[in-house]
């Protein structure tokens, strides 16, 4: 429990109309899109700049509060549920694109811009920030950071980490660093903007950082592919990258999804029958649309070889739009739907088939419905599970038992836990199923170096005993 006194410090700190202690409006922060985990913070505060973050962390670090630091609130692993109470510390004001260098190719932002803002802001410069989450229209580019988000893009283009060049961060005693340079290569010493990104608000907080951008490839074509057999598909999505070709987005759908996001926003675009198992998205983007035209009619002979059905070309902005509007939404339909835990299990693409095999054997195992749908292409997919006698999966040990059989078959494919989203809360547990002792020993002590009193998203990734 924090004293009135240190409360009273924190309202100094951040001004009046920057914080919240009231119950009500406490309960929001208390929770991300993570199942139904619920635990709310004491106060919650929302510094405007740098010095605010180094004041509040300097005062906690002294007292050993724990803070929780919280973009958007659109995680899937817990990270920014302050299970340990205390203090949740929004970035929610620092939401300004600093500058886009257009020389340089770079952009300088806020934590609290929200992706697809981002993204909007340079491409009216011609100028292109692929990473694009499901949630772009929500997440801000700080959380995206944290968990090292990645995307329908990634497979051509990569992930956050490709994209940062340095950042400063505030660190839990409330020095404040710069991590790196502006530079696109950099060898001095070890790459600490690295350790920040995807290292879930446990070391620092990102209060400012600097992205690399690209030119904005002119043209795109999408293409949908639909499957009746689920295996079949999986099969396709290596042999297309074998054969030579580079999708910027090959998403597998599962019917059963399908099927519930169509529902949830009455959508007719893609038929439906019963004999459809999945489709795949595939998209290709460049900068002469006759190359695009042919390499994609290329892919589609190529996709016969796996017993494709019909094929779909999105003729225009608004049939494209729409595709990637279902694809999005999944996520959101399927939790609605009744499903609860998001699992991202990623191992080599050309293993994709067996991990759908494992995880459909799993299901049928253990008596509960599970749908797959996701990045295809990197070999990530989420597995989202339905179980009729819960409402989370979170303590449940049937439920718990079936996941830890999962990820022993994704590593035993040459995969691990997540490939997007972040270990956080919900998946800490299942750590040492996919990596040794040694490798979260390391981790642990590059916590302490960080913060030694442990007060910075506490309990977090795994735990410090
Ligand atoms: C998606 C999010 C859930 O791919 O990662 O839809
Ligand atoms: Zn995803």
């Amino acid at each position: 429990m924090m004293t009135p006194e240190m409360i009273e410090t924190l309202i100094q700190i951040v001004g009046n109309e920057n914080y919240i202690v009231n119950e009500a409006d406490l309960f929001k922060y208390g929770h991300d899109e993570t199942e139904t985990i619920q635990q709310t913070p004491e106060i919650v505060v929302k510094p405007k700049n740098t010095a605010e973050v180094a004041a509040i962390m300097t005062l906690c670090h002294q007292n050993c509060i724990p803070v929780t630091p919280r973009g958007a609130g659109t995680g899937l692993s817990g990270g920014a549920i302050p299970h340990k109470g205390g203090v949740v510390l929004s970035l929610e004001k620092f939401n300004k694109i600093i500058s886009i260098d257009e020389q340089n190719l770079q952009v300088t932002t806020e934590p609290g811009v929200i992706t697809e803002v981002l993204q909007n802001a340079v491409k009216e410069k011609g100028l292109f920030y692929p990473p694009d989450p499901s949630s772009k229209g929500s997440c801000f580019i700080g959380g995206n950071i944290a968990e090292n988000s990645g995307g329908p893009k990634a497979v051509k283009y990569g992930v956050v980490k490709d994209y940062v060049l340095n950042l400063e961060v505030v660190l839990p005693d409330g020095t404040i660093i710069e991590t790196g340079a502006n530079v696109l290569k950099n060898s001095t010493g070890y790459n600490l903007t690295q350790l920040m990104v995807g290292s879930e608000g446990t070391l620092g907080i990102v209060t400012k950082i600097v992205l690399k951008l690209i030119p904005l490839p002119k043209y795109d074509v999408l293409m949908l592919a639909a499957f009746n057999n689920l295996q079949k598909a999986g099969e396709a999505v290596s042999a297309i990258f074998r054969a030579g070709f580079v999708p910027s987005g090959l998403e597998l759908v599962e019917i059963d999804a399908l099927k519930i996001v169509n529902t949830m926003i009455n959508s007719h675009a893609i038929p439906v029958n019963d004999a459809i198992a999945a489709h795949l998205l595939i998209e290709l983007d460049g900068n002469h649309k006759d190359i695009l035209m042919q390499e994609m009619e290329a892919i589609a002979l190529l996709l016969e070889n796996f017993e494709v059905g019909d094929l779909f070309f999105a003729e225009d902005e608004a049939q494209k739009n729409e595709l990637w509007k279902l694809r999005r939404r999944v996520a959101e339909a399927v939790k609605l739907d009744g499903y609860t835990i998001e699992e991202d299990s990623v191992v080599p693409r050309a293993f994709l088939p067996d991990l759908i095999l494992g995880v459909k054997q799993l299901a049928q195992q253990y008596g509960f419905k599970a749908v797959c749908y996701g990045h295809a292409g990197d070999g990530n997919l989420h597995i989202r599970i339905k179980d009729p006698n819960t409402t989370t999966s979170f303590n449940q040990p049937h439920i718990q038992k079936a996941l830890a059989d999962l990820f022993i078959l994704v590593k035993k494919l040459g995969g691990t836990i997540s490939g997007e989203h972040g270990i956080g809360l919900i998946q800490k547990k299942y750590m040492p199923l996919v990596m040794q002792e040694a490798n979260l020993q390391i981790m642990r002590s590059i916590k302490k170096v960080f913060d030694p009193n442990n007060i910075l998203n506490p309990g977090k990734i795994f735990d410090m005993h």
